[in-house]
């Protein structure tokens, strides 16, 4: 590094909360806000009791900020490391998503779960974006911090693995990675052995009286998704009426751009990795970009993708 750097401390740590769990916190109506305004005229609190303030203990902001921990030296590390948990927040937060608009195509209900997915849309985009700032990592840079990783990797993540089952990407292999960790692998395991989103949107085509394939309604969910010729002769059904009134096509539309964002989040991701580490190995075992370039090729929703060759 040619110049030196200090990291500001924003946070002296020893004096944090340091549990996980919610804070207790009042709960206050319209009526009491009204009345604190005119009590203060209009200016804003600045006396609180005890040793911290709402907006910490809502969102135990002071344990978040505690959580960022460089061990190189190196001066992209804080980058890495903050632009990481951030990306791992906007996955909890699509994983949610993800699973409320499943939970409304379970119970028939397509104009909600379009909305929620036009949001979940927005958070891939946002996702994918990172890679603007990540990729100013340089290859340096990188070498600086990369011996401290250990054998760390993305591919151990937990919260990015949620999103890939869920979606439909099914691999006992990248179940596995977290099966010694008994906070983590019950909810992997769950989601793991439980229909994808894709499996209930192909469920919810049967309910509207296409004819599916029995095999593709009742499975071994755990077993990666096969394409089914069934399945994509109903989205050739579907697409046979491609006006904004067809709700099947509109959704099918709507699901085809989420798979397109996602497959974009990881074409950046091969792309920033093979620009940061050319063609070494990663961290995690694999041979970097000749493993990221097998990924890179999956595809979500996979008949939605293949129907358009016969439209
Ligand atoms: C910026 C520097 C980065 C480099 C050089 C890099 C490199 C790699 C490499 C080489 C792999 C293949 C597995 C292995 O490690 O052997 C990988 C996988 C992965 N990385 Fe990164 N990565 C970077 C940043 C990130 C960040 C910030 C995240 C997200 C928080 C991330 C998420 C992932 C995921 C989820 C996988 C597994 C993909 C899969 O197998 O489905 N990476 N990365």
């Amino acid at each position: 590094m040619p110049f030196k750097f200090e990291i500001p401390e924003v946070v002296q740590i020893d004096g944090v909360d340091g549990s996980p769990h919610p804070r207790p916190m009042d709960v206050k109506s319209e009526r009491e806000r009204q009345a604190k305004m005119n009590k203060t005229d209009g200016a804003p609190i600045v006396d609180f009791e005890g040793k911290s303030n709402p907006y910490i203990d809502y969102e135990s902001i002071d344990l978040l900020l505690s959580l960022q921990h460089p061990r190189s030296g190196g001066y992209d590390e804080m980058c890495f490391i903050a632009m990481g948990q951030a990306k791992e927040l906007l996955f909890k937060s699509l994983y949610f998503e993800l699973y409320t608009a499943r939970a409304r195509i379970i119970e028939d209900d397509l104009p909600n779960a379009s909305v929620i997915l036009d949001r979940a849309k927005k958070i891939i985009r946002l996702i994918a974006g990172f890679w603007d700032v990540l990729s100013t990592i340089t290859t340096d840079g990188f070498n600086e911090f990369r011996d401290y990783l250990d054998v760390a990797s993305g591919q151990q993540s937990f919260m990015y693995r949620h999103v890939e089952f869920i979606l439909g990407n099914k691999s006992r292999l990248m179940s596995d990675v977290h099966k010694n960790v008994p906070h983590v692998y019950p909810a992997i395991k769950s989601n793991f052995e439980t229909p994808s989103l894709y499996d209930e949107v192909i469920r919810l085509l049967h309910r509207h009286g296409h004819e599916i394939a029995p095999e593709c309604l009742e499975r071994d969910w755990t077993e990666n998704y096969e394409p089914h010729s069934s399945v994509e002769q109903a989205w050739l059904e579907v697409y046979g009426d491609p006006s904004p009134t067809n709700e099947l096509y509109m959704f099918a539309e709507s699901m085809i751009e989420a798979a397109d964002l996602f497959a974009q989040y990881r074409f950046r991701h091969f792309v920033s990795v093979e620009r940061i580490l050319g063609f070494k190995p990663g961290t995690g075992g694999t041979g970097g970009v000749a493993w990221l370039r097998k990924v890179v090729d999956h595809r979500f929703f996979p008949e939605l993708w293949s129907v358009r060759t016969s439209l």
